[in-house]
């Protein structure tokens, strides 16, 4: 039986083995937070962090996963209690019709987790192949590079307090 942990709680996977992550973490656990964009691994909007690594969610079986740990988006915070990366983003304001929001915000977390001090062109690069219709690129920058400040000590930040 594969197990895989989610946000630090381990579950039995009774899924067929070649289930998509996404499909699995949406259909069987409730976790609506990666969105289906392409189902392709080309868009990024299903993006989660496993064993440290923003991976398209989409593309990979839960098979391929036994005894690995996976962090969603929920894993970042809850709308009572939002981590530092959702309340930059809320801040900043660096979503329109938010449907890429939840993929962006878990690749700038895995690239802030290993690289605290990343540059803005770092994180362009890391961010580069997920893809947001609205056009928001440059308010999700000013969010990462914001979230990105108060995990290296920096005030937290408050919701309304965009710069
Ligand atoms: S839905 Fe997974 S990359 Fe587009
Ligand atoms: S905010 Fe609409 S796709 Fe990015």
């Amino acid at each position: 039986m594969t197990t895989i942990t989610v946000n630090g709680t381990p579950h039995a996977v009774a899924a067929d083995p070649a289930t998509p992550l996404l499909y699995w973490l949406r259909g069987d656990l409730a976790l609506d937070g990666a969105k289906y964009g392409c189902g392709l691994g080309q868009c990024g909007s299903c993006t989660v962090i496993v064993e440290g690594r923003a991976v398209m969610s989409c593309v990979v079986p839960v098979g391929a996963l036994d005894g690995k740990r996976v962090t969603t988006l929920e894993g970042l915070g809850t709308a009572a209690a939002p981590g530092p990366m959702q309340r930059a983003f809320i801040a900043e304001q660096a979503a329109q019709c938010g449907y890429c929001i939840p993929g962006m915000m878990m690749k700038a977390q895995a690239l802030l987790d290993r690289q605290p001090d990343a540059s803005d062109a770092e994180i362009r690069a890391a961010l580069q192949t997920n893809l947001c219709r609205c056009g928001t690129h440059m308010r999700i920058l000013r969010a990462v590079r914001r979230a990105a400040d108060e995990m290296r000590g920096a005030a937290p930040v408050r919701v309304g307090d965009a710069r």
